[in-house]
């Protein structure tokens, strides 16, 4: 089992049995994540499609395709973001993709960063891989900010990139390599 820990979050796989927590975390931050997450299915509110939901994340996590992670208040164990981590891929690529949301009403304190970081870290030194990527609305101000000051590069933008809130966006294309397998380190 998983678990990471940072000064004010706890992170960990999300289990079956924390499907209503989950669930009630998405439903506070529907029109949070709405203009920049891709449509949800019209069950995804439903306790049903939550633990579904929570099984694939698991069986992929198992099948090694995929990292997913709750970010935790320590001292409440409360939910207040999520981050996957997934895509996987290992031979000459060793790469993923990186997606995460905080709660809104915890944003502006410094948690996404924190809870990054510490993925960040376990990915690359213990899952070994060598590539983080992560793309990002133009407008997503918040975002960018932070995969900025995480160290992530700008490689791109892509035009028509992904359905988001009914249209196609376009999306800056950004990745992280392995500090310790940079070209020079
Ligand atoms: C993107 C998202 C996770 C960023 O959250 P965030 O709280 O701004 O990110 P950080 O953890 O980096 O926090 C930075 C903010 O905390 C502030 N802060 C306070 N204490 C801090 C500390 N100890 N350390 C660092 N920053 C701190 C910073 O000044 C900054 O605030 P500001 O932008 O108002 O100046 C959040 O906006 C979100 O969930 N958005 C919706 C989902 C989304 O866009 N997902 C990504 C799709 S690509």
């Amino acid at each position: 089992m998983i678990l990471l820990s940072t000064s004010r979050l706890t992170l960990s796989p999300p289990l079956h049995g924390q499907a209503e927590e989950l669930l009630r975390y998405y439903e506070r931050n529907r029109f949070h994540l709405k203009q920049w997450e891709p449509q949800k299915a019209d069950d995804f509110f439903t306790l049903g499609a939550m633990q579904r939901r929570i099984d694939d994340m698991t069986r992929r996590m198992e099948e090694q395709q995929s990292l997913h992670l709750l970010l935790r208040d320590r001292s409440t164990e409360a939910i207040v973001g999520e981050c996957g981590l997934t895509n996987i891929v290992r031979g000459p690529f060793q790469a993923c993709h990186l997606g995460f949301s905080i709660d809104q009403a915890a944003q502006g304190k410094g948690l996404m960063h924190e809870g990054l970081t510490s993925a960040i870290d376990f990915v690359f030194s213990t899952l070994g891989l060598h590539r983080i990527m992560a793309n990002y609305r133009l407008e997503n101000r918040r975002s960018h900010a932070l995969l900025q000051r995480l160290g992530f590069e700008q490689e791109g933008l892509a035009a028509s990139y992904l359905m988001i809130d009914g249209e196609w966006r376009d999306h800056v294309l950004s990745s992280l390599i392995n500090p310790a397998e940079r070209p020079g380190a």
